[in-house]
């Protein structure tokens, strides 16, 4: 986290209108990474998100021996991949930034390496919950530890045989999941992970395309260590995440429409289209299409009038990330939205649950906090302070809500936009926001 970065949030006129190209997809770009540099030869990835969270997985491999070259002004990448066995001990820690993706996958990378190794990040991850990667690679054989209350550094010793396991995940987790298969991959015998909901499967798709067996049975994956991985191009998609702020702005705006292209359309991640349609919103999905092992499709995204809903659980997983824009969408629909059974929210880059609640209250927003959940009462948006926490999804939810705010929106600790959408602001001011960046 480098300086503090304020957004001013205007009122806008309340109309948008544009065509945005939203950056690469973050959880693929860090699994294009990580998979290009477990495997034998060259890939090629377009599309990277050139984003801190994803340079700083880039940086770590190259700690580790990877000659990786990029991303080009065109965020084409190439990596020289070094094989499942080839990865040298890095000369020091590895800061990881902000990144949680990075260090729970790399941790089960990690583990499986003859060499020791240990990883911390910014003062925000260094909060984050670490045990649920570190107890199921304990139970693999992996001498793996973090501090007393879980957080980072998560150090490694290396050296140790891994087993596969056969795990049930305590929650639903990409992450956690990911971590345990990639640690599979240097366990002897047949890693098997059971999800309590589906969760985002680019980490199957992923290695599938690098070759690799994977059998997915309904929400249990299962893979046999030992295997290798053969160079691939990778496309990534545009970020539904990412793309996310600008579904939720054309729909909460006066007038117009955003014409979004290339989103990824991976059905594990399309909760917050099954969420917003179901509040009313006027979406078009035309010239779908895949970009290699991902579908996409390009949005045109109309103004409309929401409703407030009961979200469906089964969704919750689907749009894990996608919930702050969407209580703003809530906070700008009739009636009230109700989420429960989301308890994972609260352990992300901040309390978001928390974080939310406060600033909408800022804002005038009426809405009750519950351990899981929230219930949002849509009404009139004024403007006010916000502490973003330096969560950069707390940060982008409401800059967008100034599409409707009668008063300017000053958003604090905002530096960290930089870790998933470098070039948020400008796109925004694109299609008829109105937000300023003072630095500290
Ligand atoms: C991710 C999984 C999710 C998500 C994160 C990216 C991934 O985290 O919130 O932004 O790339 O696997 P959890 O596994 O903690 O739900």
């Amino acid at each position: 986290m480098s300086g503090s970065l304020t957004f001013i949030a205007n009122p806008a006129e309340g109309n948008v209108n544009g065509d945005v190209n939203v950056p690469g997809d973050k959880s693929i770009s860090h699994r294009s990474i990580m998979f290009g540099s477990l495997a034998d030869g060259r890939s090629y990835v377009k599309g990277f998100l050139p984003g801190d969270d994803c340079l700083a997985t880039m940086n770590a491999f190259k700690a580790m021996g990877v000659n990786i070259q990029g991303p080009d002004a065109d965020n084409n990448v190439i990596i020289d991949g070094v094989g499942i066995d080839g990865l040298q001990q890095p000369s020091e820690q590895i800061d990881i930034g902000n990144s949680g993706t990075s260090i729970r996958l790399m941790s089960g990378i990690l583990a499986g390496q003859s060499f020791a190794s240990s990883m911390a990040g910014d003062v925000s991850l260094n909060k984050r919950p670490m045990m649920r990667v570190v107890n199921p690679l304990k139970l693999m054989g992996a001498d793996i530890s973090a501090n007393d209350d879980g957080t980072p550094p998560v150090v490694v010793k290396g050296g140790s045989k891994l087993s596969g396991i056969d795990y049930q995940l305590p929650m639903a987790s990409a992450q956690v999941k990911s971590c345990v298969l990639l640690a599979g991959l240097f366990a002897e015998g047949t890693t098997t992970v059971t999800e309590p909901g589906i969760t985002r499967d680019h980490t199957e798709r992923m290695l599938q395309a690098f070759g690799y067996d994977v059998q997915v049975d309904g929400n249990k994956v299962s893979l046999q260590g030992g295997g290798r991985l053969t160079a691939c191009d990778i496309t990534v998609p545009g970020d539904i995440s990412s793309a996310t702020f600008f579904i939720v702005a054309g729909l909460i705006a006066k007038q117009g429409a955003i014409t979004l292209r290339n989103v990824g359309m991976n059905p594990t991640r399309i909760g917050v289209l099954n969420i917003v349609q179901q509040m009313g919103g006027n979406i078009e999905l035309v010239n779908k299409r895949f970009a290699g092992a991902e579908p996409v499709a390009d949005l045109i995204v109309h103004a409309s009038q929401l409703q407030g809903i009961d979200i469906d659980e089964k969704d919750v997983p689907l749009a894990i990330d996608e919930f702050p824009a969407i209580f703003i969408a809530a906070a700008c629909a009739k009636g009230t939205t109700r989420l429960r059974n989301a308890e994972e929210l609260r352990v992300k880059e901040s309390d978001r649950i928390q974080a939310m609640a406060d600033g909408l209250v800022t804002l005038g927003v009426d809405c009750t906090v519950v351990p899981d959940g929230i219930d949002i009462v849509g009404g009139k948006l004024g403007g006010g302070t916000i502490n973003s926490h330096h969560d950069h999804r707390i940060a982008m939810s409401f800059a967008i809500s100034s599409l409707r705010a009668s008063d300017t929106i000053t958003i604090l600790e905002c530096e960290n936009v930089a870790t998933s959408f470098p070039n948020f602001v400008e796109m925004a001011n694109g299609v008829g926001l109105n937000i300023k960046k003072q630095p500290a």
